[in-house]
């Protein structure tokens, strides 16, 4: 018998978490949540309702239609994972670009948006058996998870990867704006005053520049097999 817990991954842009949290929740038949996601999701909101563009936000705005948005997952058997919904739409597709990664940062930044998606997170994880990835998993979300993961890579190491994602979808985006959005993502979600991004005290790091997924993979099952073990 195995008892469930909570898996907190947290970490910089393109660590791979997401893979890794999708992996792992598969394989221990708990539910998946990528709070990236989530941020998205609002992001896109405020981009179509036109309350955020390069250089203007409208924070108000923004904060009375919170109650507007609904947001949710759906299980795709297709592809192996949950796909996001705002009002009822599949915008998966559409919270991936460039565009919402430019503006992602500034709407995680709002305090009450936060409190929104971090109800909402709890709620979901209530049942413990969950694997969840963002920035603040670990310390404001669940920090009572029974393991906690941090995610780094060089910045180098992220954009390319980001790129040749974006690539391989067919986006026209260029190496350096990429690197230039991570570096960027890295410095806003780090320094914000609300929920900045830090390692909780009690997260194993692993910095996976040079190691392969396999390697991270059973290093972390390998944690998730000790604390899930009945005793
Ligand atoms: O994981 P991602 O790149 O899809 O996340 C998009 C943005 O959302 C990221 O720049 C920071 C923000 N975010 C956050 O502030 N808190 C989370 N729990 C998850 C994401």
């Amino acid at each position: 018998m195995k008892k469930k817990i909570t898996i907190a991954i947290d970490g910089f842009s393109s660590t791979g978490k997401s893979t890794i949290a999708k992996q792992l929740a598969q394989k221990l038949g708990y539910i998946y949540v990528d709070t990236g996601a989530m941020y998205r999701a609002v992001t896109l909101f405020a981009m179509n309702q036109n309350l955020i563009t390069a250089t203007e936000f409208d924070i108000a705005g923004l904060e009375k239609e919170l109650s507007r948005i609904s947001l949710s997952f759906t299980f795709n058997s297709n592809f192996g994972f949950a796909e996001m919904y705002l009002n009822g739409v599949n915008v998966e597709k559409e919270i991936r670009t460039l565009e919402v990664s430019q503006l992602v940062s500034k709407v995680a930044a709002v305090s009450s948006v936060r409190k929104k998606l971090v109800l909402e997170q709890q709620a979901m994880g209530k049942n413990k058996g969950i694997v969840m990835d963002g920035r603040d998993i670990g310390t404001v979300v669940f920090p009572d998870a029974e393991l906690k993961i941090f995610m780094v890579a060089s910045a180098n190491t992220r954009a390319q990867r980001r790129y040749k994602e974006l690539i391989a979808k067919g986006d026209t985006v260029s190496y350096e704006e990429i690197l230039q959005n991570v570096v960027e993502r890295d410095h806003l979600d780090s320094t914000r005053k609300d929920s900045p991004l830090v390692r909780a005290e009690d997260a194993i790091e692993i910095d996976n520049s040079d190691l392969g997924f396999k390697e991270q993979f059973d290093k972390i099952y390998a944690l998730v097999e000790s604390l899930s073990s009945l005793n």
